[in-house]
């Protein structure tokens, strides 16, 4: 095959961080149990759910507060209704145990370093405890003190007061609700060689069972594509079309990179934009100016990470705030981003109602400045292409869906320990 020098080498299970097996049942637990959050009231799996591939369904998601799952999630009633949307989108978990990974987040937030001493650079920078395990293990702390996905407002709960002081305040009364449950206890002391009573369960043992739940539990290596690769069935002949023009003349591949289809680089493509924003204290607009957030760096205004494309046709909408709701439509985009923006229509846009906030989600579009700002960025060479080649790209997307991506081997728990509903 004449593109043989362009294709990844095939993804294998050795290339993962191995999961102790005991670590990673407690981290499935954990997943869905609603007593990580503030208001008892959200659960990782909320968000990234098993019967959604890992994502929620959602352009933007709705965290504490809101009800329900999926396209089914309300943005809740009365005091406890949401004050604001989460302002990117969910993404699904896919590969990202892989030892490659060095960043997480759109953002890059959350990356491998020494700069603090405890192996990450992050937004806790020198608070972040020590012994967190892999980077799973190190981001699963941050949506526990983060006040729209499962803290809570002040005032409302004894976590949400600590996270409003210092980040590293709330992770201590996490830890207690946690091992004063027995089952947990008792899990916990099985599991780990330093946890010999209950008291000495920390955050830590949290977010590394965490980390060990997603690192095994979101492996994905058994598509037709992977087949393929490894020599076994054929794809289609759309599929080998689109995979053709991935990596030729479509140049998808100079960012979807490498087995996991990402450079885990930053690059612009100036979606659409709407929503709360990641508005940063000195600056309030409702924008999210991507990586330069992180960085401080202009040239990295909104750039987002390149998002890995394993299950993406099973994870709409798309993109880094969910702009685009099929895969033609994205594909489009990336072909032609000004075009793509000046035919996109708000209800394009997959948000569950919420009235009070409507006035800022769609706000920042009559601000001609910042979309004038926005427009100009753009690291994307357009590339023209059929409705045919888009159709085959489209095909060659699926040929990544993972033959067991919806049977999992862990799954969603029937039941947690603390005895609190499961989403
Ligand atoms: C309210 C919805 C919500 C909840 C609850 C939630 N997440 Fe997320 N998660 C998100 C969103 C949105 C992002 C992207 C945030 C960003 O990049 O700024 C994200 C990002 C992530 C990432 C990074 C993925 C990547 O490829 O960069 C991981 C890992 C993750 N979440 C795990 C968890 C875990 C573990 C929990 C529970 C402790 C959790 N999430 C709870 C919405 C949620
Ligand atoms: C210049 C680098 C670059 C090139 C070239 C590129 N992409 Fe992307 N792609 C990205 C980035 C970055 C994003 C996320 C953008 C955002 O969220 O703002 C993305 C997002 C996507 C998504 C959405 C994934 C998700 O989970 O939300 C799909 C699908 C996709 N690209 C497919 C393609 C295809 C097909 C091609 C070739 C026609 C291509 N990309 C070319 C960088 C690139």
């Amino acid at each position: 095959m004449a593109l043989a020098n362009g294709l990844p080498a095939p993804l294998t299970p050795d290339q993962f961080h191995p999961s102790d097996p005991q670590k990673a049942r407690i981290g499935q637990l954990l997943f869905y149990d609603k007593i990580l959050s503030g208001n008892r009231n959200i659960s990782c799996g909320t968000c990234h759910h098993h019967d959604l591939a890992g994502a929620d369904g959602l352009s933007l998601g709705i965290g504490e507060g809101g009800t329900g799952v999926g396209a089914k999630r309300t943005a809740g009633t009365g005091e406890d209704r949401i004050r604001k949307r989460i302002p990117r989108n969910a993404p699904a978990l896919w590969n990202i145990g892989h030892k490659s990974i060095r960043n997480l987040f759109h953002d890059g937030r959350l990356s491998i370093s020494d700069i603090y001493g405890n192996g990450y650079n992050s937004p806790a920078e020198e608070w972040l405890p020590q012994g967190l395990d892999t980077i799973t293990a190190a981001q699963a702390l941050f949506p526990l003190t983060a006040q729209f996905e499962m803290a809570g407002n002040p005032k409302e709960n004894q976590i949400a007061g600590a996270v409003h002081d210092r980040i590293d305040a709330a992770w201590p009364i996490i830890a207690k609700r946690v091992r004063v449950i027995p089952e947990y206890a008792e899990l916990f002391t099985n599991a780990f060689a330093d946890v010999q009573t209950a008291q000495d369960i920390r955050i830590t043992h949290i977010g590394n069972a965490l980390g060990a739940f997603i690192n095994s539990e979101w492996q994905s290596y058994q598509s037709p594509f992977d087949d393929f690769l490894n020599g076994g069935a054929a794809l289609s002949a759309q599929a080998v079309a689109g995979m053709q023009l991935f990596y030729g003349k479509a140049n998808c591949a100079s960012c979807h990179s490498g087995p996991l289809f990402s450079d885990q680089n930053f690059h612009a493509l100036s979606l659409p934009a709407f929503g709360p924003g990641r508005t940063r204290r000195f600056d309030p607009i409702a924008r999210d100016v991507g990586r330069m957030g992180e960085s401080d760096q202009l040239e990295d205004a909104y750039r987002f990470r390149t998002p890995s494309l394993r299950n993406v046709a099973l994870t709409a909408p798309y993109g880094h705030n969910g702009a685009f709701r099929t895969l033609p439509q994205i594909i489009r985009h990336h072909a032609d981003p000004l075009a793509s923006k000046s035919s996109w229509t708000r209800d394009m846009a997959q948000l569950p109602d919420a009235s009070w906030l409507e006035a800022i989600d769609f706000v920042i579009q009559s601000d001609s400045r910042e979309m004038a700002r926005q427009n100009a960025s753009l690291d994307i060479t357009p590339v023209a292409l059929t409705t045919p080649e888009i159709a085959a790209l489209e095909a060659f997307l699926h040929s990544l869906t993972d033959k067991n991506a919806l049977t999992r081997p862990l799954g969603r728990p029937n039941k947690v320990p603390s005895g609190l509903p499961l989403d």
